[in-house]
């Protein structure tokens, strides 16, 4: 097994944390567009919102973890294949990404803490709320919390679509090293 990223090679907590944040990412799209629609005499009205704030705090840990991994061992280079417009736009896309997932993070914090109400995970502790401006807060936040997550979900689509056709169209080891696999020539 290999833990660490080498030049060439995404090591597997790289790719476990990429995989599971990506599942975690969808899981919670449709989580979040579904729970808006549950009436109050719905057995999911409290559970689904619950279980949507607890799995996001989850998610804020792990990406922590995944910025301090990215430091301590960095991504493999940029396989000598691609052009230059293609290095640029895969660091904006993975940039962007980051950046997407963190106002999603934070901006759900501010929609579930906007009247002073502490985050319950799954029972376990309570992480307690901070700043607290009532009604614009949870209004403001909830709308930056929707849009973010649109462009996340279009954007990381069109980032695996990129993945597909390097894998098919371009034929290098693109998205084999995103499973884990050592590279090839190309
Ligand atoms: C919400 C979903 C996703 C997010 C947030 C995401 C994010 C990222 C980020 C930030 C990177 C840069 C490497 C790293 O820091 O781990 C990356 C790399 C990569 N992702 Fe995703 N990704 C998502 C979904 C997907 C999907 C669905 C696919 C393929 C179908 C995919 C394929 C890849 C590949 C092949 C790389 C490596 C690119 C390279 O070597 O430069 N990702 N992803």
């Amino acid at each position: 097994m290999l833990l660490q990223n080498t030049s060439k090679q995404f090591g597997h907590v790289s790719v476990l944390i990429h995989w599971l944040i990506a599942l975690a990412v969808y899981g919670m799209f449709i989580l979040g567009l579904w729970m808006v629609t549950l009436s109050y005499y719905d057995s999911w009205y409290h559970r689904a919102p619950e279980l949507h704030k607890s799995i996001g705090f989850l998610i804020f840990i792990v990406m922590i973890i995944r910025v301090i991994w990215r430091f301590i061992s960095p991504p493999p280079k940029p396989l000598s294949s691609y052009s230059q417009l293609t290095r640029i736009s895969a660091k904006l896309a993975h940039f962007t990404l980051f950046i997407a997932l963190f106002g999603i993070l934070f901006s759900g914090y501010f929609i579930s803490t906007a009247d002073g109400q502490s985050i319950s995970v799954f029972g376990w502790f309570e992480i307690p709320a901070t700043l607290v401006k009532q009604g614009v807060q949870a209004d403001t936040a909830g709308i930056i919390h929707l849009y973010l997550a649109w462009l996340l979900v279009i954007l990381s689509l069109l980032h695996g679509l990129a993945a597909l056709k390097h894998h098919f169209i371009d034929r290098d080891s693109t998205l084999k090293r995103m499973f884990g696999f050592p590279p090839d020539t190309k």
